[in-house]
């Protein structure tokens, strides 16, 4: 914002070593998206591909690789085809909940809700896409990997950036032994971009590598966000809003206890997608805790300008330009009393914006354009799961205030919280046959 109010809405600078344009008016955004070949993702994504996750130059380079991917994302993340990686979440989310709580005291507990909701939502979704014998003891290593990332990238000293790296190894190693054993009823999706990699001929570190980096995409936002739009709902929503969130989520789950008492449920996911509270929650904690930076590689000089003073730049050659969506999700001028967690605001305007008129652009947290955020859909359906069966499982009294945003990792996607946030949680009567203690 300071930015922006000082230089325009188009300012470059220097980072990382290359001269960067940073566009703040997202009215320009579309220029940048449609356009993908002059502003190019896959360029850019190659080069982070390397030096972040240590994968060969054959394997971030290659073209069919690249294809076979895109289409396997097309064919098992949208539409209906999503359903079975996200029935088989819900059932390992219930069963990791059911571990959980089997020995609660009755009168209820003390949880950290940062760490639980990793925990949870973290080995819920590797064993869904992975099976079960997906690596999920490797958290702590994939979150300490994630918070020094941008570091390794920007290539920072090894003193700073060698515990980082030696975590990331760890990932790998135990993908390279999950793979050397085999995979357990993996999601189609894990499956065929294994088969892809050795139909191309590639090595088991290349194929531990670039599964790991799957891995790392599925995990590292939707964790927060999981964590955040829970928190949020807890911290910053009416009883009404709640009330209505969990009306949603009881008939979208239909949650009940076995004759063995265990917690089960029957999902029905067009009604999840569809349900507008637990819509309208998702959207707000992206657009607030979202410091997505969309990054493209320019690859011929080109004249980019600001529709606002008409003033034109040169974007060149070899140069990176910047799209900052906190930026716009903070604009008072589209989003009245922007800095208010407001979720209402999805339910009394289609877009959640003052005129109602931005479409897409308005709300950017998985991107834009042909790199749009393949996992959307499955994100949006793990947090809503994972915030419907909370309400519907637990009593939740808050015990700390809200963290705050960790800005150091601005520009990654989804900003981790700088605290712990303690809730007392007891499980409702109604389910409590399922405690074992
Ligand atoms: C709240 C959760 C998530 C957020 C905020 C998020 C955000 C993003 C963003 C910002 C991009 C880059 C888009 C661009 O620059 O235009 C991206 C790409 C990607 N995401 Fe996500 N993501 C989330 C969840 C997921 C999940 C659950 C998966 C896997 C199932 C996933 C897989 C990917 C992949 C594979 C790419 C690279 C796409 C490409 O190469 O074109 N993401 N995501």
């Amino acid at each position: 914002m300071v930015f922006s109010k000082k230089y325009g809405s188009i300012f470059s600078i220097y980072l990382m070593g290359r001269t960067t344009m940073v566009i703040t008016n997202p009215r320009v955004f579309p220029t940048i998206f449609k356009d993908s070949k002059l502003f190019d993702f896959r360029n850019f994504i190659e080069g982070l591909v390397q030096v972040v996750l240590n994968i060969p130059k054959a394997a971030a380079t290659s073209k069919a690789l690249k294809d076979a991917n895109h289409a396997q994302y097309v064919k098992h993340l949208t539409g209906s085809s999503v359903y079975p990686l996200t029935e088989a979440f819900i059932y390992s989310l219930l069963n990791k909940i059911n571990d959980e709580i089997s020995h609660l005291p009755t009168r209820g507990t003390t949880i950290e809700l940062v760490g639980f909701s990793q925990k949870v939502v973290f080995n819920a979704s590797c064993k869904a896409l992975f099976g079960s014998t997906c690596p999920s003891d490797i958290r702590s290593d994939v979150f300490l990997f994630d918070e020094g990332m941008h570091l390794i990238f920007a290539n920072f000293p090894s003193f700073i950036t060698s515990k980082y790296i030696k975590a990331r190894e760890r990932c790998i190693s135990a993908f390279m032994k999950m793979l050397e054993t085999g995979m357990q009823n993996p999601n189609a999706l894990a499956a065929s971009q294994d088969q892809v990699l050795i139909d191309e001929g590639f090595d088991l570190q290349t194929r531990g590598s670039s599964l790991f980096g799957l891995m790392w995409g599925l995990q590292t936002n939707s964790t927060q966000a999981a964590f955040w739009c829970l928190a949020y709902l807890l911290t910053k929503t009416t009883s009404d809003f709640r009330q209505k969130l969990f009306e949603e989520g009881k008939e979208a789950f239909k949650v009940s206890l076995t004759s063995t008492n265990t917690l089960t449920a029957t999902p029905n996911i067009p009604l999840l997608t569809s349900a507008p509270y637990l819509s309208a929650l998702f959207n707000e904690t992206l657009r607030t805790t979202s410091g997505t930076l969309m990054w493209r590689e320019v690859s011929r000089d080109t004249v980019v300008e600001d529709p606002e003073s008409g003033r034109k730049f040169l974007a060149r050659k070899g140069g990176l330009v910047s799209l900052p969506a906190r930026h716009v999700h903070l604009d008072e001028g589209i989003y009245e009393r922007a800095d208010e967690f407001r979720p209402e605001r999805w339910i009394e305007s289609k877009d959640g914006t003052r005129d109602g008129k931005m479409g897409r652009i308005g709300l950017l947290p998985f991107g834009g354009g042909v790199s749009l955020c393949p996992g959307r859909f499955f994100a949006s359906h793990e947090i809503k799961s994972f915030v419907a069966l909370m309400l519907q499982l637990f009593d939740m009294e808050v015990l700390d205030p809200l963290p705050g945003l960790g800005l150091n990792q601005y520009g990654v996607g989804v900003m981790a919280p700088t605290g712990k946030m303690r809730v007392q949680i007891t499980l409702k009567n109604e389910w409590k046959g399922a405690l074992k203690a």
